[in-house]
């Protein structure tokens, strides 16, 4: 197959893997800066343009960045109109990425999550405390990543302090019942396809309630539980994902997704488990092209 990596890193860990497993497979590998790519919208014949050339491949990965999710799913959904096959659709990293919209959809679907309140300007703290059980409580900004836009709040009183410093930025904010019992712990799992592929268990440094590795937190392969299994992947399905990384968190009622994740990195995974996930990918896209075809693969000479 000839298949284009979706990405404006090409260097960095996760498309150097994915890269290296397809032309190990025998694939003719490509890095494509999406937002580079051009679209012509022409009824019957949507094409994708790179540098002046209209892209022909067989299939596409994407590694759409957060801060690019319009584009990016657009030209995503540009190669699927074109018929060409795509490890993660348009809708589901557009669903996934907007973490309100993903979280609504979760809970239509019935899956487990912390409880969880939005709200933009809020006059009625007090109200919106209630709603999640009231403090200690999380208090998240829609746009943060990397636990940077995450907060405890122990007392109501400060809890109220950083909802009015939210509103006063016009953010957008979640607050979201504390899982004490995590104690500082959350929990990736990788989904390909119906499988999950691998997890690990991240763990906050001392002092610290998030397990970012970007915090200090530190990785550990985990065997995952059946249940924890089902609910990965029933979140990864429930916002028409494929391939995803699902964060958990162990509460005493069971495990809650946290949220799902469209182009997980695999640095952490790989390293945590040993595994090479990237193959898995490629495998799982040879399948899906053989599925979509119902005719055999074909594998083009090693092209570096
Ligand atoms: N409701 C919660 N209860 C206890 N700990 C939590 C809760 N929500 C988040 N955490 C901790 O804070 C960390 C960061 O939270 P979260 O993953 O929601 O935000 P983020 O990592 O900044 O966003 P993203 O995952 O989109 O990059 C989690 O890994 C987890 O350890
Ligand atoms: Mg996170």
């Amino acid at each position: 197959m000839k298949i284009a990596l979706l990405s404006r890193a090409p260097n960095c860990y996760s498309s150097k893997h994915i890269v290296a497993a397809g032309v190990k497979a025998g694939h003719e590998m490509i890095v494509l800066d999406y937002l580079r790519c051009r679209m012509d919208i022409a009824a019957g014949d949507p094409a994708v343009f790179y540098m002046g050339e209209r892209v022909q491949v067989d299939a596409v990965i994407p590694r759409i960045a957060a801060s690019y999710t319009f584009y990016g799913a657009a030209v995503v959904r540009q190669f699927e109109m074109g018929g060409v096959l795509t490890a993660n659709s348009a809708l589901g990293i557009s669903q996934s990425r907007d973490k309100l919209r993903c979280h609504q959809l979760l809970a239509r679907k019935g899956v487990d999550m912390p409880v969880t309140g939005f709200a933009h300007n809020i006059h009625d703290i007090d109200m919106l405390l209630d709603s999640v059980g009231g403090t200690p409580v999380i208090l998240k900004l829609l746009e943060g990543s990397q636990g940077k836009g995450v907060v405890l709040a122990e007392t109501r009183k400060s809890a109220e302090s950083i909802i009015a410093a939210f509103s006063k930025l016009d953010a957008n904010f979640l607050v979201q019942e504390y899982i004490e019992e995590a104690g500082g712990s959350d929990i990736r799992a990788l989904v390909i396809g119906k499988t999950v592929v691998g997890a690990m268990i991240r763990t906050a440094a001392a002092g610290e309630f998030r397990a970012n590795l970007h915090q200090g937190g530190s990785a550990q392969v985990l065997k995952l539980t059946n249940e924890e299994k089902k609910l990965a992947l029933h979140a990864t399905q429930s916002v028409k994902l494929k391939v995803a990384g699902v964060d958990l968190i162990r509460s005493s009622r069971g495990p809650l997704v946290l949220e799902v994740n469209s182009s997980p990195g695999l640095e952490g995974i790989e390293a945590a488990t040993g595994k090479d996930i990237a193959s898995r990918l490629i495998t799982f896209l040879e399948k899906q092209k053989a599925m979509k075809k119902g005719s055999k693969i074909t594998r083009t000479p090693n092209l570096v």
